[in-house]
């Protein structure tokens, strides 16, 4: 069980959990398949309801035990599973928030017999109440029109001012789109811009972060540029082989070894 730290393994996270040893991870950072019938070259998206709902239990009860006692968890879902699946993890664990993520979806044409969904419902869970969260990495700097109208002298050197708001529970970021540099070819790769903000808030400088389901491996790269440890599984060998690039890419020293 040595040798897992900064390792992506390209196989089945509920087979490699047991690689990583209880109560080692700061932070279970993970965007599992929503079911939605998405082709990640696996049938993992793919699933009957009560099958899919029965699955991710499985990986809940082997993943949870990795963390830390006072680590914390980060969710990604969509309106169709997020009751269900919140509901199995807030028996084990304290629901801090739930974070909209606004996609930025532009207002073209979308559903025509219900409202058009462009969020997803991301759940942020903790598990004691002395869980590690650095406000002041994530702050966000107030725009120049904001502190220019407040420049009377009563606001002059207000710390708040200085030291930005903190960020509230709906982020307007974009999708990825073709045209941004970071984009892959992969179906649901993730900003990292946002998973940039999970990592510095919930993971001290150094610590362990841990995502089942790497993807296109945006994880493990926001954790590397963010000076923190990673970890991970991902089934799609062509995906892995992705993710290996992204994180030479990322740094010039070798960091990740993947499993053949
Ligand atoms: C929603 S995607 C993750 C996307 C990722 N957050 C990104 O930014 O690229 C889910 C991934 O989980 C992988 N997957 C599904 N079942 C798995 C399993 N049992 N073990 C490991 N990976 C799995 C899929 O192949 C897919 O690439």
């Amino acid at each position: 069980m040595s040798d897992w730290r900064n390792r992506i393994f390209c196989e089945d996270a509920l087979v490699g959990m047991a690689r990583i040893p209880d109560a080692s991870v700061d932070l279970i950072l993970t965007d599992p398949p929503y079911n939605l019938g998405k082709d990640y070259g696996n049938d993992s998206d793919k699933l009957a309801a009560d099958d899919y709902l029965r699955w991710t239990q499985t990986w809940i009860d082997a993943a949870l035990p990795k963390l830390k006692p006072n680590g914390s968890l980060y969710i990604f879902l969509t309106w169709r599973y997020a009751p269900e699946i919140f509901v199995m993890l807030k028996q084990r664990m304290t629901m801090a928030n739930e974070i909209i993520w606004d996609r930025r979806v532009p207002s073209m044409g979308g559903s025509t017999r219900r409202y058009s969904s462009v969020h997803d419902t991301i759940g942020f869970f903790v598990n004691a109440k002395d869980y590690y969260f650095d406000l002041d990495a994530i702050r966000i700097a107030y725009d120049a029109a904001t502190k220019k109208a407040r420049s009377r002298s009563i606001f002059v050197g207000a710390k708040w001012l200085e030291v930005g708001y903190n960020p509230k529970d709906v982020w307007s970021v974009s999708r990825l789109h073709r045209e941004h540099a970071e984009r892959e070819d992969h179906p649901t790769q993730k900003p990292l811009e946002i998973i940039d903000r999970m990592i510095k808030a919930s993971c001290p400088p150094g610590g362990m972060v841990f995502d089942p389901f790497m993807g296109s491996g945006t994880t493990a790269v926001s954790a590397q540029r963010c000076g923190r440890e990673f970890v991970g599984f991902e089934l799609n060998p062509a995906y892995c082989e992705m993710i290996h690039q992204r994180l030479q890419i990322a740094t010039p020293e070798p960091s990740a070894v993947l499993i053949e």
